[in-house]
Protein backbone atom coordinates (compact mmCIF):
# COMPACT_ATOMS: atom_id res chain seq x y z
CA UNK A 1 0.00 0.00 0.00
CA UNK A 2 0.81 3.38 -0.92
CA UNK A 3 0.50 6.28 1.76
CA UNK A 4 0.75 9.51 1.20
CA UNK A 5 1.32 11.31 4.81
CA UNK A 6 0.40 15.29 5.17
CA UNK A 7 1.37 17.01 8.48
CA UNK A 8 1.17 20.62 9.77
CA UNK A 9 -0.79 21.73 6.74
CA UNK A 10 -2.10 25.36 8.75
CA UNK A 11 -3.98 26.81 6.37
CA UNK A 12 -1.78 27.16 3.82
CA UNK A 13 -3.75 26.09 1.15
CA UNK A 14 -0.98 26.83 -1.81
CA UNK A 15 1.03 24.42 -0.44
CA UNK A 16 -1.54 22.35 0.04
CA UNK A 17 -2.29 22.35 -3.55
CA UNK A 18 0.97 22.49 -4.63
CA UNK A 19 2.19 19.13 -2.40
CA UNK A 20 -1.44 17.02 -4.05
CA UNK A 21 -0.12 17.40 -7.54
CA UNK A 22 3.40 16.90 -7.06
CA UNK A 23 2.63 13.23 -5.14
CA UNK A 24 2.76 10.25 -7.60
CA UNK A 25 -0.23 8.06 -6.99
CA UNK A 26 -1.33 6.67 -3.77
CA UNK A 27 -3.85 4.47 -1.89
CA UNK A 28 -4.44 6.16 0.77
CA UNK A 29 -3.53 9.77 2.53
CA UNK A 30 -3.07 10.13 6.19
CA UNK A 31 -3.19 13.93 7.92
CA UNK A 32 -0.56 13.89 11.42
CA UNK A 33 -2.80 17.44 12.00
CA UNK A 34 -2.12 21.08 12.46
CA UNK A 35 -4.70 21.29 9.49
CA UNK A 36 -4.95 24.87 10.78
CA UNK A 37 -3.23 27.48 12.15
CA UNK A 38 -1.27 30.55 11.28
CA UNK A 39 -1.82 30.49 7.51
CA UNK A 40 -5.17 32.54 5.65
CA UNK A 41 -7.25 29.62 4.31
CA UNK A 42 -8.65 27.58 7.14
CA UNK A 43 -12.18 26.55 5.59
CA UNK A 44 -10.30 25.75 2.19
CA UNK A 45 -8.10 23.57 3.81
CA UNK A 46 -10.46 21.68 5.69
CA UNK A 47 -12.40 20.76 2.40
CA UNK A 48 -9.52 19.64 0.99
CA UNK A 49 -8.07 17.62 3.26
CA UNK A 50 -11.52 16.08 4.07
CA UNK A 51 -12.23 15.14 0.29
CA UNK A 52 -8.70 13.23 0.63
CA UNK A 53 -10.17 10.01 2.73
CA UNK A 54 -10.95 9.57 6.36
CA UNK A 55 -7.17 9.19 8.27
CA UNK A 56 -6.65 11.88 10.38
CA UNK A 57 -4.76 12.31 13.73
CA UNK A 58 -5.69 15.82 15.74
CA UNK A 59 -3.07 18.59 15.81
CA UNK A 60 -2.73 21.37 18.86
CA UNK A 61 -3.47 24.04 16.80
CA UNK A 62 -6.51 22.22 15.90
CA UNK A 63 -7.56 21.72 19.39
CA UNK A 64 -6.76 24.85 19.92
CA UNK A 65 -8.79 26.25 17.52
CA UNK A 66 -11.83 24.50 18.66
CA UNK A 67 -11.51 25.41 22.00
CA UNK A 68 -10.46 21.93 23.01
CA UNK A 69 -7.42 23.48 24.49
CA UNK A 70 -6.71 26.95 26.17
CA UNK A 71 -4.83 29.14 23.93
CA UNK A 72 -3.32 31.14 26.55
CA UNK A 73 -0.27 28.57 26.33
CA UNK A 74 0.24 29.58 22.89
CA UNK A 75 2.40 32.19 22.00
CA UNK A 76 0.82 35.10 21.12
CA UNK A 77 0.98 35.07 17.37
CA UNK A 78 0.25 32.07 17.60
CA UNK A 79 -2.82 32.33 20.10
CA UNK A 80 -3.86 35.54 17.68
CA UNK A 81 -3.84 33.44 14.49
CA UNK A 82 -6.06 30.58 16.29
CA UNK A 83 -8.79 32.71 17.41
CA UNK A 84 -8.36 34.39 14.15
CA UNK A 85 -9.14 30.92 12.72
CA UNK A 86 -12.10 30.33 15.05
CA UNK A 87 -13.72 33.38 13.43
CA UNK A 88 -13.04 32.45 10.16
CA UNK A 89 -14.34 28.62 9.96
CA UNK A 90 -18.25 27.84 9.07
CA UNK A 91 -19.93 25.84 11.91
CA UNK A 92 -19.52 22.93 9.45
CA UNK A 93 -15.90 23.06 9.47
CA UNK A 94 -15.33 23.81 13.31
CA UNK A 95 -17.45 20.63 14.08
CA UNK A 96 -15.24 18.51 11.68
CA UNK A 97 -11.92 19.70 13.42
CA UNK A 98 -13.67 19.30 16.89
CA UNK A 99 -14.31 15.45 15.61
CA UNK A 100 -10.64 14.85 14.91
CA UNK A 101 -9.27 11.76 16.85
CA UNK A 102 -6.16 11.67 19.18
CA UNK A 103 -3.82 9.75 18.37
CA UNK A 104 -1.87 7.65 18.34
CA UNK A 105 -4.25 5.80 15.65
CA UNK A 106 -3.95 2.68 13.54
CA UNK A 107 -5.03 1.75 10.06
CA UNK A 108 -6.89 -1.63 8.61
CA UNK A 109 -4.47 -3.31 6.70
CA UNK A 110 -1.01 -1.22 7.42
CA UNK A 111 0.10 -3.61 10.63
CA UNK A 112 2.81 -2.60 12.99
CA UNK A 113 2.40 0.86 11.71
CA UNK A 114 0.47 4.33 13.75
CA UNK A 115 0.30 7.91 13.26
CA UNK A 116 0.52 10.73 15.76
CA UNK A 117 0.61 14.13 16.02
CA UNK A 118 3.84 14.52 18.43
CA UNK A 119 4.72 11.53 19.64
CA UNK A 120 3.69 8.35 20.75
CA UNK A 121 3.76 8.63 24.38
CA UNK A 122 2.22 12.45 24.18
CA UNK A 123 -0.05 13.91 21.50
CA UNK A 124 1.62 17.30 22.29
CA UNK A 125 5.02 16.52 22.97
CA UNK A 126 7.59 17.64 20.54
CA UNK A 127 10.12 15.20 18.98
CA UNK A 128 12.55 17.60 17.92
CA UNK A 129 16.23 15.75 19.23
CA UNK A 130 17.59 11.96 18.96
CA UNK A 131 17.12 12.30 22.53
CA UNK A 132 13.63 13.02 22.51
CA UNK A 133 13.10 10.39 20.23
CA UNK A 134 14.69 7.36 22.25
CA UNK A 135 11.93 6.71 24.93
CA UNK A 136 9.05 7.31 22.30
CA UNK A 137 10.88 4.81 20.09
CA UNK A 138 11.37 2.03 23.14
CA UNK A 139 7.58 2.23 23.99
CA UNK A 140 5.91 2.73 20.91
CA UNK A 141 3.48 -0.38 20.21
CA UNK A 142 4.65 -0.55 16.71
CA UNK A 143 7.90 -0.72 14.43
CA UNK A 144 6.66 2.58 12.75
CA UNK A 145 5.39 5.54 13.74
CA UNK A 146 4.90 8.74 11.75
CA UNK A 147 4.59 11.88 13.48
CA UNK A 148 4.39 15.46 13.02
CA UNK A 149 4.88 18.59 15.16
CA UNK A 150 7.78 19.62 14.93
CA UNK A 151 7.79 20.81 11.28
CA UNK A 152 11.23 19.17 10.90
CA UNK A 153 11.54 16.71 7.60
CA UNK A 154 13.67 13.28 8.48
CA UNK A 155 13.49 10.17 10.66
CA UNK A 156 14.80 8.60 13.91
CA UNK A 157 15.70 4.88 14.01
CA UNK A 158 16.58 2.91 17.22
CA UNK A 159 19.83 1.00 16.72
CA UNK A 160 20.59 -1.00 19.61
CA UNK A 161 20.51 1.38 22.36
CA UNK A 162 21.42 4.04 20.06
CA UNK A 163 19.21 6.75 17.87
CA UNK A 164 20.19 7.94 14.34
CA UNK A 165 18.65 11.05 13.28
CA UNK A 166 18.23 11.68 9.44
CA UNK A 167 17.57 14.87 8.29
CA UNK A 168 17.07 14.50 4.20
CA UNK A 169 19.45 17.29 1.92
CA UNK A 170 18.16 18.11 -1.57
CA UNK A 171 20.41 19.31 -4.38
CA UNK A 172 18.19 22.69 -5.15
CA UNK A 173 16.82 25.21 -3.15
CA UNK A 174 12.96 25.31 -6.18
CA UNK A 175 12.82 22.53 -7.44
CA UNK A 176 10.90 19.22 -7.37
CA UNK A 177 12.76 16.86 -5.53
CA UNK A 178 12.69 14.13 -3.82
CA UNK A 179 14.94 11.36 -1.54
CA UNK A 180 14.00 7.43 -1.04
CA UNK A 181 15.12 6.08 2.80
CA UNK A 182 14.82 2.70 2.70
CA UNK A 183 13.43 1.22 6.32
CA UNK A 184 14.75 -2.07 7.72
CA UNK A 185 12.44 -4.79 9.10
CA UNK A 186 14.84 -5.23 12.12
CA UNK A 187 15.23 -1.39 13.35
CA UNK A 188 12.40 0.94 15.18
CA UNK A 189 11.38 4.14 13.78
CA UNK A 190 10.04 7.39 13.66
CA UNK A 191 9.39 9.46 10.65
CA UNK A 192 8.04 13.03 10.00
CA UNK A 193 7.38 13.85 6.53
CA UNK A 194 7.91 17.27 7.44
CA UNK A 195 5.55 20.54 7.04
CA UNK A 196 3.21 21.15 3.87
CA UNK A 197 2.64 24.74 5.34
CA UNK A 198 4.91 25.89 7.69
CA UNK A 199 8.53 23.74 7.31
CA UNK A 200 11.13 25.53 9.87
CA UNK A 201 13.83 23.99 9.06
CA UNK A 202 15.40 26.60 6.65
CA UNK A 203 14.09 25.00 3.45
CA UNK A 204 10.95 27.24 2.21
CA UNK A 205 9.49 24.42 0.57
CA UNK A 206 6.13 22.60 1.36
CA UNK A 207 7.48 19.13 2.86
CA UNK A 208 5.38 15.50 2.41
CA UNK A 209 6.09 11.56 2.12
CA UNK A 210 4.45 9.37 0.51
CA UNK A 211 5.30 5.50 2.26
CA UNK A 212 5.35 2.13 0.47
CA UNK A 213 4.36 -0.13 2.85
CA UNK A 214 5.54 -3.58 1.20
CA UNK A 215 8.76 -2.13 -0.30
CA UNK A 216 9.01 -0.39 3.09
CA UNK A 217 10.47 3.23 1.72
CA UNK A 218 9.72 6.54 2.86
CA UNK A 219 10.10 9.16 -0.09
CA UNK A 220 10.41 12.52 1.57
CA UNK A 221 9.60 15.66 -1.32
CA UNK A 222 10.05 19.02 -1.16
CA UNK A 223 8.14 21.12 -3.61
CA UNK A 224 7.74 24.88 -4.49
CA UNK A 225 4.68 26.33 -3.82
CA UNK A 226 2.86 29.79 -4.68
CA UNK A 227 4.53 31.56 -1.72
CA UNK A 228 3.51 35.12 -2.24
CA UNK A 229 -0.04 33.87 -2.90
CA UNK A 230 -0.13 32.30 0.58
CA UNK A 231 1.83 35.19 1.74
CA UNK A 232 -0.61 37.87 0.73
CA UNK A 233 -3.57 36.07 1.88
CA UNK A 234 -2.26 36.27 5.27
CA UNK A 235 -1.43 40.16 5.13
CA UNK A 236 -4.73 40.81 3.30
CA UNK A 237 -6.66 38.83 6.58
CA UNK A 238 -3.68 41.09 9.05
CA UNK A 239 -2.54 38.51 10.67
CA UNK A 240 0.69 38.97 12.02
CA UNK A 241 3.41 40.04 9.25
CA UNK A 242 5.84 37.36 11.04
CA UNK A 243 3.54 34.62 9.89
CA UNK A 244 4.00 35.51 5.93
CA UNK A 245 7.64 35.90 6.09
CA UNK A 246 8.62 33.02 8.04
CA UNK A 247 7.36 30.90 5.48
CA UNK A 248 9.78 32.52 2.43
CA UNK A 249 13.18 31.86 5.42
CA UNK A 250 11.47 27.91 5.96
CA UNK A 251 11.98 29.27 10.24
FE1 LIG B 1 2.24 22.44 13.68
Amino acid sequence: MRVLLLSDIHSNLEALEACLAAAPAYDLAVNLGDIVGYGASPNEVIERSAKLGKFFVRGNHDKAVCGLIDIRDFNPVAALASSWTRDQLTRENLEWLRSLPQGPVQIDGLPDVEFVHGSPVDEDEYLVTAGDAVTPLMVAPTMVTFFGHTHLQGSFTLNGDRVDSIHPTYGTVGQIESREFPLKTSLRYLVNPGSVGQPRDGDWRAGFAVFDSEARIVAFYRVPYNLKGAQDRILAADLPQRLATRLAAGR
